[in-house]
C-alpha cells in the first residue's frame, strides 16, 4: 500500500505557534534545557489558577453533564450568555441564537463550514491569530488580508479594506481585542467598519474572545451592539478571562434581523446536530463564570499578574535599541517590531530559531500570524514580571550582535 496522503485542502494550513520552532523547543526541552514557553497564550502553564466561582459550579453540578445536552448548548448556559450580551448593548438576539461549541476553535469551524462556498472571499486583518485564515483555507475560501495600522495604534486600515473589496467577499471579519497586537477598537472604528459591511452587505464575524482583559480604565464595545440592522456573530469563551483553555468552552451569539440570519442558522444547527453537543461539562461553569467579574479585573488593574507583566515586560523592552512596539490595551500580548536598518532581518522564522537556540525563549514570528514583513513577532507575556523582564533583558543582549546577512 502507497503512503496514505493528505488531503490538498491542508496545503496553506499554518500553525507557527506549534510549529518547527515548537518542535526544536519540545526537543532542547526533552534533552533537558529549560525553555521559556512564550508561545502559547496558555495562562494555566504559568501558575495562573481557575477562580473558585468555577471550580465550585463544576464539582456541584457534575451529574448534570452525565448525557448528552442540548447540540445548541444548556439552556441555562445560553440563558447566561445572552444575559452577558444584552449587558453589553447586543439586542437582536434570543438564546435560541447562540451557539456553545468546544471553545471559540470549534465554533468558528462551523460557522464557515455552513456559510462559506469554494472561492468565497473573507476579509481577515493582518496581524491576526492564524484560526479563521487556517478555517478559510479548509473551507477552500479564500482569506483577503486586510492591513492593520501600526502607526495608528494598530487599528484596521479602512482604505485597504475597500481597495480588497470584490464581488465574491462575503464576510469581514473584526478581532477585537486583537490576537497578536493586544489593540482595542474605538467605537467610531468600529463603527466605520459596520459602515463598510453595510455598504457592501457583509456579514460581520466578530471575535471578543479578550473583551474581558482590557486595561487603563478602557471599555470593550461589541461590534453587535452598535449594528442591529446587521447580521453580527460575536464570538466568546471562557478559555483566557477564566484561564480554563484545557475546558474548551467557547460560543458564538448571531445578532440582527431574524430574516437574515434564518437560514444559516439552520445550517449550523445541522452541523451542531451531527457531533451531537458540546461538551456538556464545561457548560456547567458558564452562569458563575459570566457572573464572576472580580477574578478578571484582579488581574488586569495595577498589582494584578496581567498588568504587572506588561509593565515589566515594556519598561525592558524599552532598554533594547532597535526595538519599537504599540503598548497592548488588552489581553497578554505585545506585537514589536525589529528594526530592518539594524538587524537586516529577511526570515522572521529564523530569527525566532536563532533566538530559541542562544537564549533558550521561545516565541513566534510575525509571519506566524500572517504579518508580509519578517520585522516583527509575538510575545506573550504570561510568565512573572521578574521572568519577563529577565527574558527580555536576555533578547537584548541576543540583539546587541545579531544581523541577518
Ligand atoms: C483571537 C482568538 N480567537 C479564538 C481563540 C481560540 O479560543 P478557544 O480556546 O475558545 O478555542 C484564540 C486563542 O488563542 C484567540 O487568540
Amino acid at each position: 500500500m502507497n503512503p496514505i496522503p493528505s488531503s490538498d485542502r491542508l496545503v496553506s494550513v499554518h500553525s507557527d505557534i506549534r510549529g518547527p520552532v515548537f518542535v526544536k523547543a519540545m526537543e532542547m526541552v526533552a534533552a533537558g534545557t529549560d525553555v521559556l514557553r512564550l508561545n502559547t497564550g496558555n495562562p494555566a502553564t504559568f501558575g495562573f489558577e481557575m477562580p473558585d466561582s468555577v471550580r465550585t459550579a463544576l464539582m456541584s453540578n457534575l451529574d448534570k453533564a452525565v448525557g448528552y445536552c442540548d447540540l445548541k448548548g444548556m439552556p441555562e448556559a445560553r440563558t447566561a450568555i445572552h444575559q452577558y450580551h444584552l449587558g453589553k448593548g447586543i439586542t437582536e438576539l434570543t438564546p435560541d441564537d447562540i451557539f456553545i461549541g468546544n471553545g471559540v476553535s470549534e465554533v468558528v469551524s462551523m460557522v464557515m463550514t455552513a456559510f462559506l462556498n469554494p472561492g468565497d472571499e473573507i476579509l481577515i486583518p493582518s496581524p491576526s491569530y492564524s484560526l479563521w485564515t487556517n478555517m478559510a483555507y479548509i473551507t477552500e475560501a479564500k482569506p483577503v488580508f486586510y492591513r492593520c495600522d501600526e502607526s495608528s495604534n494598530w487599528y484596521p486600515d479602512l482604505e485597504d479594506i475597500r481597495s480588497k473589496m470584490t464581488k465574491k467577499t462575503r464576510a469581514l471579519l473584526i478581532i477585537n481585542p486583537n490576537n497578536p497586537t493586544g489593540a482595542l477598537y474605538p467605537r467610531e472604528m468600529l463603527e466605520a467598519l459596520i459602515q463598510v459591511a453595510r455598504e457592501h452587505e457583509l456579514v460581520i464575524f466578530s471575535d471578543e474572545i479578550y473583551d474581558r482583559l482590557v486595561m487603563d480604565g478602557l471599555e470593550h464595545i461589541s461590534t453587535a451592539s452598535l449594528a442591529p440592522d446587521l447580521p453580527v456573530f460575536t464570538f466568546n469563551g471562557l478559555s483566557k478571562s477564566h484561564i480554563v483553555c484545557g475546558f474548551r468552552c467557547g460560543w458564538m451569539a448571531i445578532s440582527g434581523p431574524k430574516k437574515l440570519k434564518e437560514q444559516v442558522i439552520a445550517a449550523i444547527t445541522k452541523l451542531a446536530s451531527m457531533r451531537l453537543c458540546g461538551n456538556a461539562l464545561t457548560q456547567l461553569v458558564i452562569p458563575s463564570a459570566l457572573a464572576d467579574n472580580e477574578s478578571t479585573k484582579a488581574l488586569i488593574s495595577p498589582g494584578g499578574r496581567l498588568y504587572e507583566q506588561r509593565e515589566a515586560t515594556i519598561t525592558a523592552l524599552d532598554t533594547i535599541p532597535g526595538i519599537s512596539y504599540v503598548k497592548n490595551s488588552a489581553a497578554f500580548y505585545l506585537f514589536p517590531k525589529l528594526d530592518k536598518e539594524r538587524f537586516h532581518i529577511k526570515d522572521d522564522r529564523k530569527f525566532v530559531m536563532d533566538l530559541l537556540e542562544a537564549k533558550h525563549i521561545l516565541m513566534v514570528p510575525g509571519s506566524g500570524f500572517d504579518w508580509p514583513e519578517p520585522d516583527h513577532f509575538r510575545i506573550v507575556m504570561l510568565p512573572k514580571p521578574e521572568i519577563l523582564h529577565r527574558a527580555m533583558l536576555d533578547l537584548g543582549d541576543f540583539l546587541s550582535t545579531y544581523r541577518q546577512d
